[in-house]
């Protein structure tokens, strides 16, 4: 009826940081497929995967994510996919200190050597994990708001908070 529909296409380059074993690679199967692999191998080098999401204001976003490698044997990598990100997700597990301290690690290369304009995700993930947690929500929290950057608990495992993550990302796209 001669109505028109304005519509925004975005694309967006995701990189993925976190040491080995956070659930990186999981939060991303979790996100695109939709599935859980208890069996998950480690990564190797980085891999690639793309997801498109609509907002409420018939905005799509095509994110294209890298998918880094925690092992401290690819960390000379990381520039390759973090440079030029407009999106870093830093993920931590929450029974594990030493990988929230590795987030702070690369919090602050990202503030170091990231695109100045970089939209900075802090992810506790393993948050099904309750019993075992060793790291606080507050600490999570704290960090974030400390360096700007928007902060979630997630689940690959359960799903929870999962697809939010990317929406609040995608909300905060300059
Ligand atoms: P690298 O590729 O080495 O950097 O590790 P990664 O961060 O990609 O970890 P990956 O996604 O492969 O997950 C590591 C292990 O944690 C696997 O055994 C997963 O099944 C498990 N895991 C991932 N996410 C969750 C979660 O939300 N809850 C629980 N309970 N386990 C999880
Ligand atoms: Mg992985």
């Amino acid at each position: 009826n001669g109505e028109v529909i304005d519509t925004k296409n975005l694309r967006v380059k995701l990189v993925l940081l976190g040491d080995s074993g956070v659930g990186k690679s999981c939060i991303v199967l979790r996100f695109v497929r939709g599935q859980f692999d208890p069996t998950s191998k480690v990564t190797v080098g980085a891999s690639f995967l793309s997801q498109t999401i609509a907002l409420q204001d018939s905005t799509t976003v095509k994110f294209e994510i890298w998918d880094t490698a925690g092992q401290e044997r690819y960390a000379a990598l990381a520039p390759l996919y973090y440079r030029g990100a407009a999106v870093a997700v830093v993920v931590y597990d929450i029974t594990s200190p030493e990988s929230f301290a590795k987030a702070q690690y690369w919090v602050k290369e990202l503030q170091k050597h990231g695109s100045p304009e970089i939209v900075m995700a802090l992810v506790g993930n393993k948050a099904d994990l309750h019993e075992k947690r060793e790291v606080q929500f507050q600490d999570g929290i704290d960090h974030a708001e400390k360096n700007g950057m928007f902060f979630i608990e997630t689940s690959a495992k359960t799903a929870d908070n999962i697809n939010q993550l990317f929406e609040e990302i995608a909300k905060r796209l300059p």
